[in-house]
């Protein structure tokens, strides 16, 4: 089966530009980026970082110079977990369900597991993906509690009122925040909290999307939403917003590291730019369902 037949037979596919975003994760089979990085701890992620790396390995010897890089840049990305498990310290219990929206190779689901011993439901619709991660959860020990299931995050079979919390780690660039919102809305019971970590387009200080934007949406097949469309979404779908923490400073350094990897892929300027003007926000998202 080819890959466009796997996306065109896949039944979570509901428009032209998921078919599109589908076949280029569906392609992405062995990206070195993603695959090489989680090897070690079998923690893959398709997430960035916050804060700042130890500067000195960038002046290693060659032999060893890129292996140091590509240890930072996994620490960095498995620490910036902490973003979505820190604000659900306090709501989340061993008996507790959670749902990961667009759950990529599993790393935050599982982190959210190890860290509450709560039940986690990885959405996503890229089977190999799904397959990917359903191996880790045998090996991890945790199937039984961190499943994965091929859907679409934002129409999801799941009952009303279903779960404790909702998460999206780096997701939301794909869907728009109206229709997400409302089905993290509908799947969370009365009072569960949704924490999302994003990428946005500061739409405060730049009318339109900017060239660094419009590069990076060409690049992931994504579609960086406007900040004031997440606002508006939460509102809409009486969700609550107790905590939003812009990191945009924070999450510069990161793409100062991957720019120094042999494993760059070209965007890295495009994400420095957006950042350093503005343009580019990186948010944290903490919300509470009204009752
Ligand atoms: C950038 S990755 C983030 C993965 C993960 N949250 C992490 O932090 O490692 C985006 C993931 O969302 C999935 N995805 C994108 N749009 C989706 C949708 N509408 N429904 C389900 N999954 C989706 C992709 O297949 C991919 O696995």
């Amino acid at each position: 089966v080819t890959e466009e037949t796997q996306t065109l037979q896949n039944p979570a596919i509901r428009s032209a530009y998921e078919r599109e975003l589908n076949l280029h994760w569906t392609e992405k089979t062995n990206d070195p980026i993603n695959l090489l990085l989680g090897e070690e701890d079998g923690l893959y992620h398709h997430h960035y970082a916050v804060g700042d790396f130890d500067r000195t390995i960038l002046n290693a010897d060659e032999g060893v110079r890129e292996k140091k890089i590509l240890a930072e840049m996994h620490r960095m990305e498995t620490e910036q977990v902490a973003l979505i498990t820190d604000p659900l310290l306090g709501h989340l219990h061993a008996s507790s369900r959670v749902m990961d929206a667009g759950s990529g190779r599993g790393g935050t689901s599982f982190m959210v597991h190890d860290a509450y011993g709560s039940s986690v439901d990885g959405i996503n619709f890229t089977q190999h993906h799904i397959d990917f991660s359903e191996r880790l959860a045998e090996k991890r020990g945790c199937a039984d509690s961190v499943r994965f299931h091929n859907s679409n995050m934002v129409a999801t079979e799941f009952p009303d009122a279903h779960f404790d919390a909702v998460v999206t780690n780096e997701t939301t660039m794909y869907v728009d925040p109206l229709e997400a919102f409302r089905e993290f809305a509908r799947v969370l019971r009365p009072g569960g909290r949704y924490v999302g970590v994003t990428w946005c387009w500061n739409d405060t200080t730049s009318p339109r999307r900017t060239e660094d934007i419009t590069a990076i949406d060409k690049h992931y097949v994504c579609h960086i939403n406007a900040r004031s469309r997440y606002f508006a979404g939460l509102e809409r779908f009486g969700l609550v917003p107790t905590e939003v923490t812009d990191l945009t400073e924070e999450a510069i350094p990161y793409w100062e590291l991957r720019t120094a990897s042999e494993l760059r892929t070209g965007v890295e300027p495009y994400f420095l730019d957006g950042y350093r003007s503005g343009a580019l926000q990186y948010l944290v998202i903490v919300a509470d369902r009204t009752a």
